[in-house]
């Protein structure tokens, strides 16, 4: 279990608003033999987290180190995590307990509280209170447009509806920090090319001298292959926002994406007043969309990631907008914190765009999904 970890995120869409589901591969070491157990069924001494998915436990760990600032030695013996030798251990299952109980009995069973919540970072809360999503003042003093006339404006910033319709492949080449390491901690230089196909075919490929490693959907499921070249499918629960995201006409069916969406007000990012727009996916917890008052731009996108121990934030920002050469819109700088929605808080990833092109012809077979191998390729 403690094999060194790579996560990687997959794929954004036309607008690359999205990136935010991210597959687990390891990059060495034997292949884990936990799937399909529960955390107890795998591990020696699990009491909180029973009936978990066992697959899921590392990230866990990663979130809550992140969460809370401390190192895996601060709760555990290196040589052994299941020993009980710890205060601090002792303590986060009390934790633990709380939140899985708070989030039960007070927020209806959504993921509500997490670590992250009271913790912010450091180990002991600081005294401030933390308020709830709270409203901006200048949303009582101004009136604020509809939901239609943002995304309208929206779909007018990035070229209009038919010049994003005439689109039908995309073409992404780049370059980005892969999360690589315990956590994803350490930052790893890597070119990237996602091929897009409407209606929802990805594919992602990150080179590094060293390693290839790819992604995808194939218009059922997503999926990751490793640098063994062993195909894995994406958890369970990021096979929904994979669906979503892989979606090539995303911004034109925001609408249809959430099941609710609502206006909340004014904020600032970077200089830039934006309208804030909360949507709800069915099934999943909210997401916030921030798209520039004046552009009409989306700047940046707010979703949680859920896990054992509550939502684990993750925050998408888009900029350097540029036409791609066809009369639609699309952001040349996309940075991520943390690096993915799986990796540790802290940890940053910029992807770089270098070049989009367009309506290449891109063969439907190049999105299948590729027979696990014994060896990668390259
Ligand atoms: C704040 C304390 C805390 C930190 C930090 C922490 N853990 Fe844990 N860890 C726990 C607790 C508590 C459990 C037991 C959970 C339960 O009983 O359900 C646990 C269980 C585990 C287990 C299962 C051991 C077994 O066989 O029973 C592993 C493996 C593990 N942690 C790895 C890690 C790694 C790796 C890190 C650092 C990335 C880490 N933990 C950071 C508190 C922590
Ligand atoms: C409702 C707020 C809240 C939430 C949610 C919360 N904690 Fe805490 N936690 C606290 C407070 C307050 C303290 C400090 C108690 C004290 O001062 O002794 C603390 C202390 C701790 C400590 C001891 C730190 C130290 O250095 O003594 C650990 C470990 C810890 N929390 C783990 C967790 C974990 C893991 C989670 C998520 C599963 C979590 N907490 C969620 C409020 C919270």
């Amino acid at each position: 279990m403690h094999s060194k970890l790579l996560s990687v995120r997959r794929a954004t869409t036309l607008s690359g608003i999205a990136l935010s589901a991210v597959l687990i591969v390891h990059a060495q070491g034997a292949p884990p033999v936990l799937e399909g157990k529960t955390a107890d069924q795998f591990f020696k001494n699990i009491q909180v987290l029973k009936g978990t998915p066992a697959e899921q436990l590392n990230q866990t760990m990663h979130l809550i180190k992140g969460d809370l600032g401390l190192d895996c030695e601060d709760c555990h013996e290196e040589k052994d995590r299941a020993a009980d030798t710890k205060e601090l251990k002792e303590t986060a299952r009390k934790m633990m307990k709380m939140v899985i109980e708070l989030n039960k009995n007070s927020f209806g069973g959504e993921q509500t509280v997490t670590c992250y919540t009271c913790h912010r970072g450091s180990p002991i809360p600081l005294n401030t209170p933390i308020l709830p999503l709270s409203e901006p003042e200048e949303s009582s003093k101004i009136t604020l447009p509809s939901v239609d006339q943002i995304l309208a404006k929206y779909i007018e910033a990035l070229g209009g509806e038919q010049a994003i319709r005439q689109i039908t492949t995309r073409v992404i080449t780049g370059t980005e920090e892969l999360p690589t390491g315990p956590g994803g901690t350490v930052p790893m230089p890597a070119t990237i090319e996602r091929d897009l196909k409407a209606p929802n075919l990805v594919l992602e490929v990150h080179r590094t001298p060293g390693f290839a490693l790819s992604n995808g959907f194939d218009g059922k499921a997503a999926w990751a292959q490793d640098v063994r070249g062993r195909v894995t499918e994406a958890l369970k629960i990021d096979q929904m926002r994979a669906r979503r995201n892989a979606d090539f006409y995303e911004p034109l069916d925001l609408k249809q994406e959430y099941a609710k969406l609502e206006v909340r007000g004014v904020e600032r990012i970077n200089d830039h007043d934006t309208y804030v727009v909360v949507g709800t996916p069915q099934g999943e917890p909210p997401e916030r969309l921030y798209f520039d008052t004046l552009t009409g731009l989306l700047l940046r996108r707010e979703s949680v990631l859920s896990t054992a121990v509550g939502n684990s934030p993750f925050q998408v920002n888009y900029t350097d907008y540029r036409d791609t050469g066809s009369g639609a819109k699309f952001p040349y700088r996309i940075t991520m914190y943390p690096a993915s929605a799986r990796t540790e808080l802290g940890t940053t990833s910029t992807l770089r765009v270098l070049k989009v092109q367009d309506n290449l012809p891109i063969d439907t077979a190049k999105f299948a999904k590729p027979a696990s191998a014994a060896t990668a390729a390259q």
